[in-house]
């Protein structure tokens, strides 16, 4: 999604910008553009085609300043046009611009300041709610750019970070921020500016991150800050190692198929060689808040809510404890009844994701003070927002749809579960050894899982020329069976549903003819015989079976049952399993179908935006 990239140097920092934007790119964009301060005026450059366009295109028109800003932008208001895309420009009446700006988030009140700006005389050229700030910093401005960004944001309602540079003030880069992060980094002798410090590794380490109503004044080596009520303000800095080396794609035609291999390796660095189960994985005060809470509430989006559900599962079943596991967008602006004795647990990939930092938020307000994150970011607003965290240690993911972050969401929420039950008495050494046992042979196991992909492709082929598909699971498997449909709708643009089997004859079956393959989960558990009824629905109408089936469940192939057999039955840990079939499943009928696999059309990796 939207990315933000600044510089104040005493050299030329369009190799910076451009590394910057390069560096968020995988996070989805439709548009991006550069403005810099160059032989006393704001040039721009913008285009709706990759980095490495707008790049051809600054080296043609030998484009170099000391001081700007860049942006990668995911259409909200306005389409993926060269003139919506930032940086916006103001001011263009009275000569050259004098203000350029970039911004992350969506103004909510853009129409009505639309209207007040243009009877002020302000003309529009695009159709973002981005450009309003622009004009109101404009309209503002008398000499002093700090202020008429203080004066501005006053006046914006919704999420923002923004960026501004103004004709008159070289030198100087202004900031703020509310609702979408954004961070300072410090240089010698120069001080950059991003959404997110990824943009920033190779630059600089030492990173600042703002707080909402923060507003930031970037000049040569110095910064200086003020919060919401205008006071000076200091944050402290942090040495941030970021992770950038995903860039390789080694032996792999996608970065998902990278991503999907490397689970052995990211499910087992999230483990971190665990030799016995305690609270205290997940924080310093986290045996006090797991002996307190009697409920649990999952907040999450996407791929993380998946996670979520089958955490119920394994909580309810192993601690005991009552778990609601709600979609953050939802829960939100819900009216739920909050009850203080809860555990509030996010799950995040990013931990940047707007709606369920809202969410957050919005249980904090409702009272509900223990919090906990699983997050793959240890710099990020969601574990810098939750007193409890444990840190997936997935490496950064650069394909849009989430894998190994997936797994190791399972991973951590698996852990979760036993620290609980621990907690609450209910997991004897001896369960606890079995379990840990279970765990640490958990990379071996995906690896066996990841050697079936060539029976995945050979199904792959029949399903590509398939515009629908149901994904059939039961139990901890059903939140599964969401995901693999997930997956492939994701990256193929196959419509897929997931259901719970035993749902099949209130609704989709109805849709089961030949034209519609039916990804059935089938794990040798205490289901296996419901599910096996369930299937004979399909069979007995025409359909046609993809049965992931474990060893000793006695589901031969047939005409219309197809099966790949998994290994032997992986207990409570079997939905981890499960899920990598049908990630290799999804991504070869993406590639057969000829997709951009690693960034699939109008999808964003991280959704800074509600
Ligand atoms: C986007 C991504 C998904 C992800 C979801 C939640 O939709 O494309 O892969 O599951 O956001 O993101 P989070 O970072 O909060 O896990």
């Amino acid at each position: 999604m939207c990315g933000i990239v600044g510089a104040v140097a005493q050299r030329n920092i369009v190799p910076v910008l451009l590394e910057g934007l390069k560096r968020l790119e995988y996070r989805g964009y439709d548009s991006c553009g550069i403005a810099v301060h160059a032989e006393g005026q704001l040039q721009r450059a913008r285009s709706t085609q990759r980095v490495a366009e707008l790049e051809k295109q600054l080296q043609a028109a030998h484009l170099q300043g000391f001081t700007g800003i860049a942006h990668t932008r995911w259409a909200t208001h306005g389409a993926p046009a060269t003139h919506n895309a930032h940086p916006h420009f103001s001011g263009l009446g009275k000569g050259n611009a004098r203000i350029a700006l970039v911004h992350n988030g969506i103004i909510e009140n853009h129409d009505e300041l639309r209207t007040e700006l243009q009877a002020k005389g302000y003309v529009f050229e695009s159709q973002t709610d981005t450009e309003v700030i622009a004009h109101l910093i404009d309209y503002l401005y008398a000499g002093d750019l700090f202020v008429a960004v203080q004066q501005a944001i006053q006046r914006l309602r919704g999420a923002y970070a923004i960026a501004v540079l103004c004709q008159q003030e070289p030198h100087r880069l202004i900031g703020a921020r509310h609702g979408s992060p954004l961070v300072i980094g410090l240089g010698v002798n120069e001080t950059f500016l991003a959404s997110d410090a990824l943009a920033l590794a190779g630059t600089t380490d030492q990173i600042m991150y703002l707080e909402d109503g923060d507003v930031a004044d970037l000049q040569l080596g110095k910064v200086w800050l003020a919060d919401r009520y205008g006071q000076s303000v200091e944050r402290p800095v942090h040495t941030v190692h970021v992770h950038t080396g995903a860039a390789d794609l080694g032996p792999y035609r996608h970065y998902m198929q990278k991503e999907i291999f490397e689970q052995p390796r990211a499910v087992g660095d999230t483990l971190q060689d665990i030799n016995s189960i305690n609270a205290e994985l997940f924080g310093d005060q986290a045996y006090q808040v797991f002996k307190t809470i009697d409920r649990v509430l999952i907040l999450a989006c996407g791929t993380s809510y998946y996670a979520g559900l089958t955490a119920k599962y394994w909580i309810e079943s192993l601690a005991r404890i009552p778990v609601n596991v709600e979609i953050a967008s939802e829960y939100r602006y819900r009216d739920s009844v909050p009850d203080p004795r809860t555990l509030v647990v996010t799950i995040s990939q990013s931990g940047e994701t707007a709606d369920t930092l809202a969410a957050l938020k919005h249980a904090r307000s409702l009272g509900m003070e223990h919090t906990l994150t699983i997050c793959n970011v240890a710099t990020s607003a969601m574990v810098r927002e939750c007193k409890l965290a444990y840190i997936t240690r997935a490496g950064v993911e650069i394909g849009v749809a989430s894998t190994k972050a997936f797994t190791t969401q399972l991973t951590a929420l698996f852990l979760l579960t036993l620290a609980l039950a621990q907690v609450k008495e209910q997991l004897s050494a001896e369960q606890e050894a079995d379990y840990l046992k279970s765990l640490r042979h958990l990379p071996t196991a995906i690896a066996a899982v990841l050697a079936l992909e060539p029976q995945v492709i050979d199904w792959a082929d029949r399903f590509a020329s398939k515009e629908n598909a149901l994904f059939l699971g039961r139990g901890m498997h059903f939140p599964i069976a969401m995901e693999g449909a997930l997956k492939l709708k994701e990256i193929s643009y196959i419509h897929a549903e997931g259901y719970p089997a035993g749902e099949l004859k209130h609704g989709p079956l109805a849709l089961v003819t030949e034209a519609m393959p039916v990804v059935t989960i089938a794990p040798r558990d205490e289901l296996l015989e419901k599910l096996k009824s369930n299937m004979e629905e399909v069979h007995a109408r025409g359909g046609e079976l993809y049965v992931f089936a474990d060893a000793d469940t006695r589901i031969s192939s047939s005409e219309k049952i197809h099966v790949i057999r998994m290994p032997e039955h992986y207990g409570k840990l079997s939905p981890i399993l499960h899920t990598v079939t049908l990630q290799l499943l999804a991504y070869h009928v993406a590639c057969a179908r000829g997709t951009d696999v690693d960034k699939p059309r109008n999808l964003a990796k991280s959704v800074t935006v509600e």
